[in-house]
Parts: C-alpha cells; sequence; structure tokens
C-alpha cells in the first residue's frame, strides 16, 4: 500500500497551455508552499549562479531573483507550454537580463555540457516526475561547481495521506514521491556523499547535496 506508484509520475497535469496558467496562477496565490525552501536557501546563503530545474512557470524563480539582486537564474523545464508562461512572467518582471529560460530534459546529459557549471543547482516540486532519477541527479551533481550546492526539494510520500479519502492529482503526486530510504539508497548508489535530508511539514523534504 505504501509503495512508490510511478505511473502517476508523468506531466499529464500540463497537458496545455491554460494548464501551464492554471499552475502559475495557483502557485502565486499560495507562495506558502516555497516557504520552508526559500528559508532555507535564506541560510545556504549561495552568491553566483543558478540553476534551476523543472522550473514549471517561473514563480519561484521570478521571486528568488528579486529576493536576490545578484544572482543570475537559468531556468531549465521541459514542457514548451511551461517554458512559454513563464518568459512571459519573466518579462512581465523586467528580469529577462537575470534569468534565461532553457528548454531541456533533466535527464539529458547533453543539455548540461553547453550550460556550465553552477554555484547551486536547486530544484522544487518536480524530483517525483523524473523517470530516470539517478540519471538526473548525476547529471544535476555534475552541475554543480566544486565547493556549491546541489538542492533538491519535493514532496514525500506519508503514510498518513494513505487513510484520507482523496484520490486527485496532489494524492497522486504524493504516491510518485519518495522516501528518505530511497533517496538515500540512489546517492550511495551514485557514489554521492556529503549529503543530509531533511522533514519539511506537512509532506515535503530538502535534500541537500554539498560538493
Ligand atoms: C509540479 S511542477 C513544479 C514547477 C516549479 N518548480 C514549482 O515549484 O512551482 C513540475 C515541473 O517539472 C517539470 N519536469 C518534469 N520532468 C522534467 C524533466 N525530465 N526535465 C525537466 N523538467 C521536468 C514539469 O514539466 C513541471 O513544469
Amino acid at each position: 500500500m505504501f509503495k512508490r506508484v510511478t505511473e502517476s509520475n508523468q506531466c499529464e497535469f500540463f497537458s496545455s497551455i491554460d494548464d501551464a496558467r492554471t499552475y502559475a496562477e495557483k502557485a502565486k496565490k499560495s507562495m506558502m508552499r516555497y516557504k520552508a525552501f526559500l528559508a532555507n536557501l535564506r541560510s545556504l546563503d549561495i552568491k553566483g549562479r543558478y540553476r534551476e530545474i523543472g522550473a514549471g512557470p517561473g514563480v519561484l524563480t521570478v521571486e528568488i531573483a528579486r529576493n536576490y539582486p545578484e544572482v543570475e537564474i537559468t531556468a531549465l523545464e521541459l514542457l514548451p507550454d511551461m517554458v512559454t508562461v513563464g518568459r512571459k512572467h519573466v518579462a512581465e518582471n523586467k528580469l529577462e537580463n537575470r534569468i534565461t529560460y532553457v528548454i531541456g530534459d533533466v535527464e539529458d546529459e547533453r543539455s548540461y555540457h553547453s550550460l556550465g557549471e553552477f554555484d547551486l543547482v536547486y530544484s522544487t516540486y518536480s524530483l517525483h516526475h523524473w523517470a530516470n532519477t539517478d540519471k538526473a541527479v548525476a547529471n544535476l551533481y555534475r552541475a554543480v561547481k566544486k565547493g556549491g550546492m546541489l538542492y533538491i526539494y519535493d514532496l514525500r510520500r506519508v503514510w498518513w495521506l494513505y487513510w484520507i479519502p482523496i484520490k486527485n492529482g496532489f494524492f497522486n503526486s504524493i504516491r510518485a514521491s519518495y522516501v528518505h530510504n530511497e533517496i538515500k539508497l540512489l546517492l550511495r548508489e551514485l557514489g554521492i556523499d556529503n549529503t543530509e535530508i531533511k522533514n519539511e511539514f506537512p509532506f515535503m523534504h530538502s535534500i541537500f547535496i554539498k560538493k
């Protein structure tokens, strides 16, 4: 019952530009979903070049660029509709000089060579979508500068949600997300150490990987 259910990890909820716009509007109205991530980012205090993975419509990307006027962000996103909505949001906030959207797949290592290395590589609410997570995480780690950080923030599979009689897209996302031991095993198999995993209330977690 508590097994990870991976049929639900694809991007079926974002299949049109309207879906991308709807996601963007919801995200703007509930910035609470980024609260723990933003608080951790403040504590990390990393300067320089950031790379965001699975940036979606860029609501968090713009928030970060506003909070940290010195950073430049390259935002990688798989779905062209999300990129269209994201680029518009970036332009409306006059941040085109500091946020660059790139269409690409986290699992495709070719996209990493051309973009170089980053002081911070981060991702929010995207990990549970990735089909080849080991390949994706290896790519992300490779994109971090020596001394930099990979920070993955995502949903966490919690047992108690299985007792709530709601089966919607969000529930499916929870079922597709990981528990700590799965992440630890994956990182160990990739030979990645220097990691810390922290629970975030109510059903998220932060995965910090120092290079
Ligand atoms: C739930 S949204 C999160 C968007 C944004 N990060 C946020 O926190 O609001 C997940 C995003 O990850 C993107 N994504 C899924 N698989 C991906 C992949 N393999 N490579 C790049 N982006 C991916 C999806 O297209 C989608 O925009």
